[in-house]
Formats: C-alpha cells, structure tokens, sequence
C-alpha cells in the first residue's frame, strides 16, 4: 500500500461524514479502452477492473457508505463477440467463488439483480449460493446488475403487476410508484443518492432508469481500471457540492 492510500484508508477530513451518499451506484466503463492503451488484450481490462471493484467496496467499507452498487453486464452486452461474453462469464464466476469467505467475514450482504435465469447454469448456481450464504450479514449491502436493463427490469415488473390485476389480487387503483417500485428487482434498496460513469460518456446505458430519478450525476474521464481512492474522494467531494433539491427550492432560499 503507498502512503497516499494508507492515508485515505479513513474518511478524508474534507469529507463530511453526515453528507455522504447511502448508496452509490457505478457504471465501470472504460476497461477495453484501459487495455488498448497499454497494448494489451480488453480481458486484461476485465481482470484489472475487478481489482478495482474489491477496492471500491473495501473503501466504501471504510468509509462508511452503506451500499454500492456497480453494472457488471448489460442485457445488450451480449452483442459483443462471443469470446468476450464467455470470458466474462466465466471471469465473474471464477471471482465471486474465490472471493465468498472474505466476503461472507467482511458482513458484506450481496445481491445480484437482472435478468439472472438467462446466465449460464453454474454462474447462477454460484450467484444463489453467495446471495444464500450472505443474506445475514449486516455490512454494505453490495448489489452486482448482471444481465441487467433498467427497461426490461420496468417491463418486468409490469407483467408480474399485470398478473396480479388479472387474478384479482390487485385493484388498479392500488397500483402507484411505492406498489411500483415493489416489483423491481432492486426493491427493498434504497435509490443511489449518486450515480458514477468512468471512461467519459455521458448516458445510462440502460442502467437503473427508475431508480436514478434523483441520482446526483458524476462522469469521469478516468478508465474505470484507473478509477481509485482518490479518485472516488474527488466524486464524494463534488457530491457533497451539489445542492439536492427534489423539486424544491436551494436550500439556501426560505
Ligand atoms: C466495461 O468496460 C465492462 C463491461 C461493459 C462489461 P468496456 O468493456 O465497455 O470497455 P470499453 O468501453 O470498451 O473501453
Ligand atoms: C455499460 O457499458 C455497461 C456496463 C458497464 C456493464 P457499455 O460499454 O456496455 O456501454 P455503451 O455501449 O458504451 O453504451
Ligand atoms: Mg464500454
């Protein structure tokens, strides 16, 4: 560890501790580009980057954030070649396996959302088995969204809404944004107070469309594999510049 980590391995003291977000949600953009530019294979970017997740969590940990969640694969990143997908694939398996008892002694609660029947059988084996084998813990809740899109997960919920109409279970008059929200795959998180895109482009890429109404917005330029503590201080620092309004007025202005 270099002195610049060890120091930031506390709350920096330009960061208020009652101002920090709840939940954090990030797009770890920026890998196959992080390879190019070092000439080498885009698998090279993958593996870098989940370095740089285990120490997004660990810093989150550290600093009191409650929860994280981060996009690790879009429903239309299957367009890529197939060798990139089954790379993926089997990176992410190969992870998470390695990973469980550090994480099952670190309190972490994990929790996977998407589209998560379409996976390969053994990933969904190992997906059930951390979030059965964590679903006591009472740390960070970290949430993964594998074969996650925010408009599948609306039209999801819409059928399984639809469902109940048509069974009689459910009035149509019951049906608002709480009863909404029930039938996402997130429910039962709280929204991300602030949303963080690497590697510069400025969209969603159909990530968390519901969930992100009032997301504060923080894109980086900064490859995701490079994205560090110090780089995560700099987004806190700009998150807790913003004046959060919900509709309403500055909070300066009574
Ligand atoms: C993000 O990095 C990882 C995934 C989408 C799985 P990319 O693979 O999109 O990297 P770039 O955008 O090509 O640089
Ligand atoms: C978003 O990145 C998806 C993930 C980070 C998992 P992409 O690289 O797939 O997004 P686009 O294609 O640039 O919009
Ligand atoms: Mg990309």
């Amino acid at each position: 560890m270099t002195a610049n980590q060890t120091t930031l391995k506390t709350l920096p003291a330009d960061l208020h501790p009652d101002y920090l977000p709840n939940h954090v949600a990030v797009i770890m953009d920026g890998n196959g580009r992080w390879a190019k530019q070092k000439g080498l294979p885009r698998r090279a970017g993958h593996k870098q980057g989940v370095d740089t997740l285990k120490s997004l969590l660990r810093c989150c940990k550290d600093w009191g954030i409650g929860a994280l969640t981060a996009y690790a694969f879009s429903t239309e990143n299957w367009s890529r070649p197939l060798e990139e997908v089954e790379f993926l694939m089997t990176l992410f398996e190969r992870v998470l396996r390695q990973e469980l008892n550090e994480l099952i002694q670190e309190q972490v609660q994990i929790r996977f959302v998407g589209n998560l029947t379409a996976l390969p059988q053994s990933l969904q084996n190992e997906i059930h088995h951390s979030m059965e084998a964590t679903r006591r813990n009472d740390g960070i809740k970290f949430t993964i969204a594998k074969n996650y899109g925010g408009r599948q997960e609306i039209v999801h919920a819409c059928h399984q809404i639809a469902e109940q109409v048509k069974n009689g279970l459910l009035g149509l008059d019951e049906i608002d944004v709480q009863l909404f929200e029930q039938y996402l795959y997130t429910a039962g998180n709280c929204d991300p107070d602030l949303l963080i895109r690497t590697s510069g482009e400025m969209r969603l890429s159909n990530f968390l469309l519901w969930q992100t109404a009032y997301a504060e917005l923080y894109v980086t330029d900064t490859l995701w594999p490079d994205f560090d503590r110090a780089e995560f201080h700099q987004a806190l620092q700009t998150y807790q510049q913003r004046d959060r309004r919900f509709g309403g007025l500055k909070s300066d202005t009574v």
